[in-house]
């Protein structure tokens, strides 16, 4: 039985003898080399699971080695061998991630021993990383990432989806992320090698979509000065995304109508008929039932839609927000050198509270401008927008049936503003004297809390 690979490096010719025999006795390849140097040279050319390194050789030393072969491959086993006299400097190495020592003398059951350990011990790290994967997997989808039960049956539609060639439409909030689902559709299907389109319609006026989208030839209007291909060629073979397809003009729409039933169309100026093979993706904000009935064609609806993404709000799957804002943190951490390990629960707990109206693309602004302001290892309640956390403080009092001091104080103000313009019949240069503020101040006040003119009863 194979029991894996083992890099010996020591320059005490026996050891290397006895242990190289003994280990390949139990099972295990070996490769004994008699020098640091030969060993990182050796290293670099083998492949290897584990490497038993003296601690002390004439060439290099072993912690010079075993930061070597950490730089190499940080997921290498590393085991030092070391003499009466260092086991302070094993310790030393095992910071710097070696996983273990044996000192001299030790017998042969004793190092087997260890190697055994290492390789149950190894086994169950694979197995961790791999169910780790596995359930990674599950909540990811591209980068598409959620674990609520409505992203779990998006990635479920795009796997299906990706195998065929047919229209979809994505329906979803801004930031919602409709992009990305047009992107997982495209890189899962049989046209991932080709080209990935995008046509943003509403950014652009009807004649330049329609050049855009269909190209022209030289002179077909003021400024076509040379022949130019539209998107629709340049994604022949792959996938042509219209984004924003509630916005797009009459005119054009009849002549997507065209392309959609026919699969061909003509460059604006052109007569030569061009053929393509694209299938395309659009998507919008509006709801379905506007985007069927107020902006778009019948018929070009009912080509459209074959397949319906409706994406959900990110409040409508807040089980999703502390993975999202973890994953955002990820990454943004990686850019900067800020060393944050997480949130507080506090802040945790904030953000699930939040109504997200600019769904996954505000949160991961939010996560940005917190790991830029965060001072500590976890970001604070305080890194976040004033804004959210009042809403947020707001909604707290509200859902205990608590009013804000805010909320108190002005109503205290209203009821004494009421007063003393009573006692006053009405005539606000007495009523500012006797608050002592000027009649400017009083009437703003009046204003912002909508008291006519009228003497209050
Ligand atoms: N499920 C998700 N997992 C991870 N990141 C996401 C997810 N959905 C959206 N995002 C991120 O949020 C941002 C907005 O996504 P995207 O551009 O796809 O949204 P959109 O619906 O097209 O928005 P808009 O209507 O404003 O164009 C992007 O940075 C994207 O990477
Ligand atoms: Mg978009």
């Amino acid at each position: 039985m194979e029991r894996g690979r083992v890099l010996l490096i020591d320059d005490e010719p026996i050891l290397l003898v006895t242990v190289s025999d003994a280990l390949t006795k139990a099972g295990y390849t070996v490769q004994a080399v008699k020098s640091g140097q030969e060993g990182i040279a050796a290293f670099q050319e083998g492949s290897f699971d584990t490497v038993l390194l003296d601690m002390v050789m004439p060439d290099i030393s072993g912690m010079d080695v075993l930061r070597e072969i950490k730089n190499l491959s940080p997921q290498t086993i590393i085991v030092m061998v070391t003499a009466y006299g260092t086991i302070e400097r094993a310790v030393e190495a095992m910071r710097l991630g070696a996983h273990d020592f044996i000192a001299k003398p030790f017998s042969l059951d004793e190092l087997i021993l260890k190697l055994q350990n290492i390789t149950s011990f190894q086994c169950i790290k694979d197995e961790n990383i791999y169910l780790r994967e596995q359930l990674e997997k599950k909540y990811h989808f591209g980068n598409l990432i959620g674990k609520s039960d409505r992203m779990q049956e998006i990635y479920e539609l795009i796997r299906t989806v990706s195998a065929t060639d047919s229209t979809v439409l994505i329906q979803g909030e801004s930031g919602t992320g409709k992009e990305l689902v047009a992107n997982a559709i495209h890189f899962n299907s049989r046209r991932k090698d080709a080209p990935f389109i995008k046509v943003s319609c509403a950014a652009l006026s009807e004649t330049i979509l329609e050049s855009e989208l269909f190209g022209h030839e030289k002179g077909a209007f003021t400024g076509a000065v040379q022949r130019k291909m539209g998107r629709f060629e340049l994604a022949d073979h792959g996938t042509l995304f219209l984004d924003e397809i509630g916005d797009i003009s009459p005119t054009v729409q009849v002549k997507l109508l065209r392309v959609l039933q026919e699969r061909e169309f003509e460059r604006v100026g052109g007569t030569k008929t061009i053929q393509i093979d694209v299938r395309i993706i659009s998507a919008t904000k509006y709801n379905i039932r506007e985007i069927m009935t107020e902006r778009l064609r019948e018929d070009l609806y009912y080509r459209l839609n074959t397949i319906v993404f409706e994406l959900p709000l990110l409040r409508e799957r807040k089980e999703d927000i502390p993975l999202l804002a973890k994953h955002f943190l990820n990454e943004f951490r990686r850019r900067g050198s800020k060393n944050i390990a997480g949130f507080t629960s506090a802040t945790l707990d904030l953000l699930e509270q939040y109504e997200w109206p600019g769904n996954i693309r505000e949160l991961k602004n939010i996560v940005e401008r917190a790991v830029a302001f965060c001072r500590t290892n976890k970001i604070q309640v305080a890194d976040l927008p004033r804004e959210i956390r009042e809403i947020c403080l707001k909604k707290k009092l509200i859902q205990h049936q608590i009013e804000t001091l805010d909320d108190v104080l002005k109503a205290v103000e209203k009821e004494y503003l009421q007063k003393v313009l009573r006692v006053t019949q009405g005539r606000k240069g007495k009523a500012a004297e006797l608050l002592g503020i000027s009649r400017k101040t009083l009437w703003e006040k009046m204003r912002g809390h909508q008291l006519s003119n009228k003497i209050p009863c």
